[in-house]
């Protein structure tokens, strides 16, 4: 009989991708996708230590779990419950002993061992723990051939991270910067074009630090890379994400300018806009730092669209710092940007700064930050009324007829048209801007040739 899995994500793009893996890899086991944990014989939760609420939600469906394991038992069959990513890696043995009814622990660096780690559960009962860091990258062995993708979808080119951000479980959960091989990538791209991909967004922790073995066999920085991957027939669209601000050189620079299927849209986290936080964040870059490389970058692409990710309340963090940050966003006008409460987490050097900031302080920080987002987000949007967009049509909207995607500055678009048209490329006007999204117009929805 057909085994059931069912797979949750939580965090990052990049958990997506090592979730549609650990499907790839368990698939030969005779495991298919199901929609509801209920339906299924093996669940994944594959989980996100970035901040504490994200940590918590890992105990909370858990708890849930355990109860649709023992029903489950109850009728004669198991549930075999998996935890793996970032809290997988961060905790390990504590989430054994919290959750007894969890059989396996599987960190983000040793998924390619599923299939042996079930078959020792299902043999010798009992709960199994892989937390490791390998020697050899998990790359080199997962399957060639996976599912097949959708129009959009990500490829992991480079993992973890050495940058140590006072703030970040990264580097500890991810552990240190990993490029896999120009060939592997190309090839696996090659295979997700085949498989319908018009869209590939290339993933990693710190992409842009990118040095995969060239075929040449030289290190290649990204631009490189981006400049070989634009050659493969059928592969429209190029992203990427996400970068660190002292890690753009001139060849990922003048890749912005002649690449044509790079998308005009940049994820550049910042985290602050004060100098003294951001040296007490280890971010190793200044404000001014910053606005250099935002400029490098319209000066080859003009209507580059920048994003970034902001972290309010860091300990130490004053009102004028705060104000410091206002200030680079009224500077950079990002068309979209994310932002957080600093959340302590356990083993960070921040976590153990005496100045933490008031949670009450931090909300009303956050308030203030988000309101400008906010604004610079509808005056982009705004600015795009009237023009025409090619856009990769993703899914169904909410209501019937209604399509939505996204236009090469990611901006998510609704418009009116037929369903055949998902997955393809459309050209639209938006009509109207709402404050995240724009509207397009309906009738002139008609596919662009590639
Ligand atoms: N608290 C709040 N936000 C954090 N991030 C990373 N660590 C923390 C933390 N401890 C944010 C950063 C990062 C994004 C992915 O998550 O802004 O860029
Ligand atoms: Fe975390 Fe900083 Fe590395 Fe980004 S660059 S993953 S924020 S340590």
């Amino acid at each position: 009989m057909a085994k059931k899995l069912f797979v949750r994500t939580y965090g990052c793009q990049m958990n997506v991708y090592d979730s549609a893996r650990m499907a790839d890899v368990l698939a030969p086991l005779g495991y298919a996708p199901v929609e509801a944990p209920e339906a299924a014989d093996m669940v994944i939760l594959n989980t996100c230590h970035i901040r504490e609420k994200a940590s918590e939600k890992t105990f909370s469906e858990l708890g849930r779990l355990s109860l649709v394991k023992e029903e489950r038992r109850a009728g004669g069959r198991d549930l075999t419950i998996a935890v793996a990513g970032c809290v997988a890696q961060a905790e390990g043995g504590e989430i054994l002993r919290r959750a007894p009814y969890v059989d396996i622990v599987v960190g983000p660096q040793s998924y390619h061992q599923l299939p042996e780690l079930v078959a020792r559960v299902a043999r010798a009962g009992g709960q199994v723990l892989a937390t490791d860091f390998p020697a050899e990258p998990k790359f080199d062995h997962l399957p060639e051939d996976g599912a097949a993708p959708g129009p959009q979808a990500f490829l992991s080119v480079q993992e973890g991270c050495d940058k140590f951000c006072t703030f970040c479980v990264v580097p500890y959960t991810r552990g240190a910067e990993y490029s896999r091989p120009v060939a592997a990538i190309v090839a696996e791209a090659r295979r997700l074009v085949r498989q319908g991909a018009i869209e590939i967004t290339l993933l990693g922790q710190n992409v842009n630090a990118f040095h995969g073995e060239g075929p040449d066999g030289r290190a290649w920085g990204l631009g490189r890379l981006i400049r070989r991957l634009a050659e493969i027939d059928g592969l429209r669209r190029l992203r990427y994400t996400t970068s660190h601000p002292s890690d753009l050189d001139d060849e990922l620079i003048s890749a912005h300018r002649d690449v044509d299927t790079l998308m005009p849209f940049l994820h550049l986290p910042v985290q602050s806009g004060s100098d003294r936080i951001l040296a007490a964040m280890n971010r190793r870059h200044t404000a001014a730092d910053y606005l250099r490389q935002v400029d490098r970058l319209r000066a080859v692409r003009p209507d580059l669209a920048l994003s970034s990710d902001f972290i309010v309340g860091f300990p130490g963090e004053t009102e004028a710092d705060l104000e410091a940050t206002l200030d680079l966003v009224e500077r950079v006008g990002f068309a979209q940007a994310y932002s957080f409460k600093y959340s302590a987490r356990p083993g960070t050097p921040a976590a153990l700064m005496t100045e933490q900031v008031s949670e009450g302080d931090k909300t009303e920080r956050l308030r203030r930050l988000h309101q400008a987002i906010k604004r610079h987000q509808l005056a982009f949007n705004r600015r795009s009324v009237g023009q025409r967009f090619e856009v990769l049509v993703e899914r169904p909207g909410r209501k019937p007829g209604q399509l939505i995607g996204r236009t090469p500055y990611l901006q998510a678009i609704h418009f009116d048209g037929p369903r055949r048209l998902i997955g393809r490329i459309v050209s639209v006007v938006a009509g109207a801007a709402h404050g995240i999204s724009l509207a397009g117009q309906a009738a002139i929805a008609e596919e662009v040739a590639a």
